[in-house]
């Protein structure tokens, strides 16, 4: 009987002589191959963790004339035993018995053995995940991904499914994606010319969801807390390293609880998710203190263990007015704070993560419950360094007067829109409180990478959707 295929990673945890070490099967891609005659030595690479494994191949392996001119990117199956290997650089090689070509790759192969740039490898992103920077971002996404669900399965939060096509503008911006099966070279239109929307195919305007909030609201006020965790949409025209058009967002919303409760909730979570990398990618994580953000370890290892700033938006903006800093914006009260300033703060004011609080309520969203300053919000945006805002929250207006008069106000939206949110404070409206991490940001932050686009497996930015 053949022998299962073992992964490399848990070949890798094998010594010689230990059970299982013999006869083993593993299957993977060529990163590198080299014949020096006598014998031909693989790297073979399989994605189960950052480490390649080194496969010698001698002349009584059958087959070796075909395998000894495989190029990189081949996929191969190798059958041998785990041996100590004399060579550095490893502990264990596998010295090869029996070896097949599973799919073979051509000279054309584009990822020679080499280094490439980045933006390079982002117009090959069907390929790019087999080098070693795309294997490490992808596992630790997804390390990250399973730490999201188990923080919140140990606080009993419920995971809650939010729709992806809605009508309703959660942030108030007019950033949608439409959504629409009309015929737009030949639309229906209404009488005065505009395109009829009622024959469209939900019978009105649709669009791709800004955020959950809006529903995971409804439902917190009934579950008590809950959160989701899914994609949502801008068609925000910002070329930046820290937007993408589509991307993950994490949106937990909970029952009787005020910004601080919020703020707290948030501190924890990015703790829990950045511990749980540090614990279980260390592989990945050396390589990206080592290669891509050196001091990225010792970074995450002191956001672990201190606590995170908080002030009011007002102290910032003093701060930075006192800075003596020369920034492009210019900054006082009621300004939006512009990544340079949330750098700043963070970083040079306060060298942590910082939680500003308590904004201007002309800059935020209607949803913020208003303070009782009658100016600013319970809006809280958490900066960090080198990414700026990661999470953006707020306590939630409860009363139905105050919010119902915000809702007035928003230019592209009126009362009727958001009839079916009203009722949620009608009926046992009681103060909560929620907030949106960008997953991207948190997986740019846990591993130093500086591009949204690589930190997602195929990015969405204005003027690019390929694959
Ligand atoms: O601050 P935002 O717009 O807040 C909301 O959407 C609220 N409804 C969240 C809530 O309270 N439930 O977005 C939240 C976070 C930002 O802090 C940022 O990390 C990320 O989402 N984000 C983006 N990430 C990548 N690309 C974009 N275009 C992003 N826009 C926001
Ligand atoms: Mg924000």
């Amino acid at each position: 009987m053949q022998s299962p295929r073992t992964k490399i990673k848990d070949a890798l945890t094998l010594r010689p002589g230990d059970a299982g070490a013999e006869n083993l099967r593993i299957k993977g891609w060529l990163r590198s191959l080299r014949d020096s005659k006598q014998v031909v030595f693989m790297t073979v690479n399989d994605g189960s963790c950052f480490a390649s494994l080194q496969a010698v191949l001698g002349p009584e392996v059958e087959g070796l004339e075909l395998l000894r001119k495989l190029g990189t990117g081949a996929a191969v199956e190798l059958e041998g035993d785990l041996v100590d290997s004399p060579a550095k650089g490893q502990s264990v090689e596998l010295k090869v018995k029996r070896g097949a070509l599973i799919g073979d790759a051509g000279s054309d192969y584009p990822l020679q053995k080499k280094r490439h740039g980045f933006e390079f490898l982002r117009d090959i992103a069907h390929l790019r995940v087999r080098t070693n920077t795309f294997g490490a971002v992808f596992r630790v996404r997804s390390v990250l991904a399973q730490a999201v669900h188990e923080f919140f399965a140990q606080r009993g939060f419920v995971y809650v499914h939010t729709p992806i096509i809605t009508a309703s503008d959660c942030e108030g911006a007019g950033e949608m994606f439409r959504v629409t099966t009309l015929d737009d070279a030949n639309p229906p239109r209404e009488t005065g010319g505009a395109v009829d929307y009622k024959q469209d195919f939900f019978a009105r305007p649709a669009y791709l969801t800004v955020s959950g909030q809006l529903n995971g609201e409804s439902f917190a006020l009934g579950l008590g807390d809950i959160y989701t965790f899914g994609p949502t949409f801008r068609a925000e025209n910002s070329n930046t390293s820290r937007h993408a058009a589509e991307f993950w967002m994490i949106e937990p919303e909970m029952a009787f609880c005020d910004l601080d409760d919020d703020c707290d909730l948030a501190e924890a979570f990015v703790k829990h998710c950045l511990s749980a990398v540090l614990e279980r990618s260390a592989e990945d994580l050396a390589f990206f203190n080592q290669r891509i953000d050196k001091g990225l370890i010792d970074r995450l290892e002191k956001v672990v263990a201190s606590d995170f700033a908080r002030v009011d938006y007002g102290e910032a903006v003093e701060r930075l007015e006192k800075s003596g800093k020369k920034f492009e914006y210019p900054v006082h009260w009621g300004a939006n704070l512009q990544a340079e300033h949330e750098r700043w703060l963070t970083e040079e004011a306060f060298g942590r993560p910082t939680f500003v609080v308590n904004y201007p309520k002309a800059i935020k969203a209607f949803y913020m419950r208003r303070n009782d300053d009658g100016r600013t919000v319970a809006a809280m945006d958490l900066l960090v360094p080198k990414i700026g805002e990661l999470i953006g929250g707020s306590q939630r207006e409860e009363r139905l007067d105050v919010l119902t008069a915000a809702i007035e106000e928003l230019p592209h939206a009126t009362v009727e829109d958001y009839a079916w949110y009203l009722d949620t404070r009608r009926f046992g409206s009681v103060p909560h409180a929620g907030f949106g991490l960008g997953f991207e940001r948190l997986v740019m932050y846990a591993t130093g990478m500086e591009n949204i686009r690589d930190v997602i497996p195929f990015p969405r930015t204005p003027r690019n959707a390929a694959f």
